[in-house]
């Protein structure tokens, strides 16, 4: 027979996890508030809710940790990492930084600057992350989506619904003047689409309008080697190719990028800013000196700069890959095997249940989402998180809530964490609360909420 995949490493150090009793759920969700974020990890079974800084890394990872030069200025793995970051992306400039989220803090310092309210300044892009979408509003900009029409339905299989839709580009670039868009973003894989990929041949369209118009492209490349392998595995010509020339030709179309390594880096902190250009490079430099710390550290210590040098070389193999998204996709096949309404086709770094159609008779006002993600929790001690109506917040001017399109419940899979045994544990947990769906009516109200990112801190009760 032909034999079956397995993973291309094996544990050499595990983490005990305590299977809680529903009963003490009962009594930890109160505490928590109904709220997930409030739950400390050792009440939790399988922790689904980031793949953000959560993966494990390796023995090779730990060694440069051991490794790792504290030196403040021209440190040994500063220039590991210089090395990683030409070989696997293809930028002679970067710089460090804490976390994605502060990258782009630094980036958007430089191309948009404070104070845009009521100057119509924009930036484009496919679905832009939550920080992303913060870092250009909170300087007055907007960020306008562009992402392509059928990321919008859950059902429809399609290879790239991350994609930019070109139509709705150009009619922002010709909208607008060439100085009020500083930047076009293009987030691969797209995690607020569903963790859904960008095509190489719409990267490659994207760049071209873009230079036509004159706008920089940046990536946000948290997961850009989960797109390489999309890109192999489902776009015409790619099939032969390897993963880093997929990804070094995926970074060849933009100017830079902005990346939160606690994802493809597979480090549990970490981000980088990478340039084209020296001179946008050297300007950019003055806010990551001002924000994150000197060029050559940014933020990171030296070991985590190590570490990140090793993990881009190993979520760039083919073998890793294939192990990675197969673990997301079994999770996924079960699923849809016990029925489960869920976000198609699967995401490369989590799985979106569809909580709309998984729990139809509770009303919108009562949060389905958040009532899938308690239940899920409530049955086996599996935390996911909530994208739906309190990720959504309230208009800013009528300060009523904002229903979204979609209620999801984002089921992340943290990298070589857990084993495919979990995610088994994981699709039977969904199927116990779907066999049971009718009974489930009634969702949640508010008891107290902050004015913004509410979802973090959000406290609630039983809607009665
Ligand atoms: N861009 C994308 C596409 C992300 O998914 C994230 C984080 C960031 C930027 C910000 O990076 O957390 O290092 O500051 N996503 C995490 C998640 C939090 O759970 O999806 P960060």
């Amino acid at each position: 027979m032909n034999l079956p995949f397995a993973e291309p490493y094996r544990i050499k150090s595990i983490e005990t996890i305590r299977r809680s009793t529903r009963s003490e759920r009962d009594r930890l969700i109160v505490e928590a508030k109904y709220n997930l974020f409030n739950l400390r990890s050792t009440d939790v079974f399988i922790d689904l809710l980031t793949d953000s800084g959560t993966g494990a890394m390796s023995a090779a990872q730990w060694a440069e940790i051991m490794l790792g030069d504290e030196s403040y200025a021209g440190a040994t793995s500063y220039y590991k990492l210089k090395d990683a970051v030409r070989e696997v992306m293809g930028f002679d400039w970067f710089l460090p930084a804490h976390q994605g989220r502060a990258a782009e803090n630094v980036l958007m310092s430089t191309l948009i600057g404070p104070g845009h309210e009521g100057t119509g300044k924009v930036v484009p892009g496919n679905s832009h992350f939550d920080t992303t979408k913060g870092h250009i509003e909170s300087r007055g900009a907007r960020a306008v989506d562009c992402t392509v029409d059928e990321a919008f339905d859950p059902e429809l299989e399609r290879p790239f619904k991350g994609n930019v839709d070109l139509g709705k580009l150009e009619k922002v670039f010709k909208e607008h003047r060439r100085e009020d868009v500083p930047l076009c973003i293009v987030t691969v894989t797209c995690n607020s689409s569903g963790g859904q990929p960008v095509s190489m041949q719409n990267l490659k369209e994207t760049s071209a309008l873009c230079r036509r118009y004159g706008v920089p492209l940046f990536l946000d490349a948290a997961r850009f080697a989960e797109n390489a392998y999309f890109i192999k595995l489902r776009e015409k010509g790619y099939a032969d190719k390897g993963i880093r020339d997929i990804a070094r030709e995926m970074f060849s179309y933009a100017d830079g990028c902005t990346m939160s390594s606690k994802k493809d880096g597979i480090v549990n902190i970490g981000g980088l800013i990478c340039f084209r250009d020296e001179e946008l490079f050297r300007r950019t430099s003055t806010y990551n000196i001002m924000y994150e710390g000197y060029n050559t550290y940014g933020g990171m210590a030296g070991r985590d700069l190590g570490a990140l040098s090793v993990g881009l070389r190993e979520s760039t193999e083919l073998e890793y890959l294939e192990a990675r998204i197969g673990q997301v996709a079994r999770l996924g096949s079960k699923l849809v095997e016990y029925g489960v309404p869920l976000l198609k086709p699967f995401g490369g770094h989590a799985i979106f249940l569809d909580a709309k159609r998984f729990l139809p008779k509770v009303p919108k006002e009562e949060y389905i989402a958040q009532t899938l993600a308690i239940e899920v929790y409530l049955e086996g001690g599996v935390r996911g998180v909530e994208i739906g109506t309190l990720l959504a917040d309230r208009d800013p001017d009528t300060r009523e809530n904002r229903y979204p399109e979609l209620e999801l419940l984002r089921l992340a899979v943290p990298r070589r964490t857990y084993t495919n045994d979990h995610m088994d544990y994981v699709a039977a947990a969904c199927a116990n609360v779907l066999e049971r769906r009718d009974r489930i009516t009634r969702g949640y109200r508010i008891v107290r909420e902050a004015p913004l990112l509410r979802h973090f801190t959000v406290e609630l009760e039983p809607a009665r």
